[in-house]
């Protein structure tokens, strides 16, 4: 294997991605970022600014100059916003929407992808999100498409959300897995594809342990 290793895992909410970029990058002891958190965080900067998280204007006033950082505190990605940890409050559902919607915007995405790939450039990652492997990293050594059925993937959510003590509407929550596909697969710039080149697994019948067991032995 050569010395600095890229690995991109895209494919829709809910698709176990996290889950198994996690177990990946701590099996092969390399950095993994948490792509998503970023938009959640900046959708959270939104909301809290009263922007609407369409507002491409209103957005770009604040965009450039945001003050978020990414730290490994025991291994563990913490999503810093103004010097606070909202690591939790990002995973809230309404931020999830907002980070959906405010990821369509390009002067958004300029910014992550641009954060992104000066957090990648240095060492080995595994980096999940919705377009790593068709452009923050497009010569990543290796290129997965993480996918599961809508079903699936919205019984997950529920499992997740409820464990966490968050009251959820089921058919509210599957309805809103269906329309962050929509967003995230039709926005105009840099949509949630395939690449060209990537290996799709559907895990909507498989275990995480088997899961990883394929991805694992595409890598080694
Ligand atoms: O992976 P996640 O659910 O935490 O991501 C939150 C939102 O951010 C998701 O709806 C789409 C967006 N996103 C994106 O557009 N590009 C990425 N690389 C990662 C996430």
């Amino acid at each position: 294997m050569k010395n600095i290793i890229k690995i991109a895992l895209d494919g829709p909410s809910g698709s176990g991605k996290s889950t198994i970029a996690k177990k990946i990058s701590a099996k092969l002891n390399i950095l993994y970022l948490d792509t998503g958190a970023m938009y959640r965080a900046t959708a959270l900067k939104a909301l809290a600014l009263g922007i609407d998280t369409f507002d491409e204007k209103g957005v770009s006033t604040f965009i450039n100059d945001i003050d978020l950082q990414i730290k490994y505190v025991d291994g563990t990605q913490r999503t810093i916003l103004d010097g606070v940890d909202v690591s939790e409050k990002i995973r809230e559902p309404h931020v999830s929407m907002a980070a959906s919607n405010i990821s369509s915007l390009k002067c958004v995405r300029l910014k992550m992808v641009d954060m992104q790939r000066k957090i990648a450039s240095q060492m080995s990652c595994v980096l999940d999100g919705r377009d790593i492997g068709s452009y923050v990293l497009p010569n990543a050594d290796f290129k997965f498409y993480i996918t599961a059925s809508v079903d699936v993937r919205a019984d997950r959510r529920f499992k997740e959300l409820t464990l966490k003590g968050h009251k959820v509407d089921y058919a509210e929550l599957k309805k809103e897995i269906e329309q962050r596909d929509y967003n995230d697969k039709t926005r105009e710039f840099s949509p949630l594809v395939k690449a060209e080149n990537a290996i799709e697994i559907d895990t909507s019948f498989m275990t995480i342990d088997q899961v990883i067991g394929k991805v694992l032995s595409y890598i080694e």
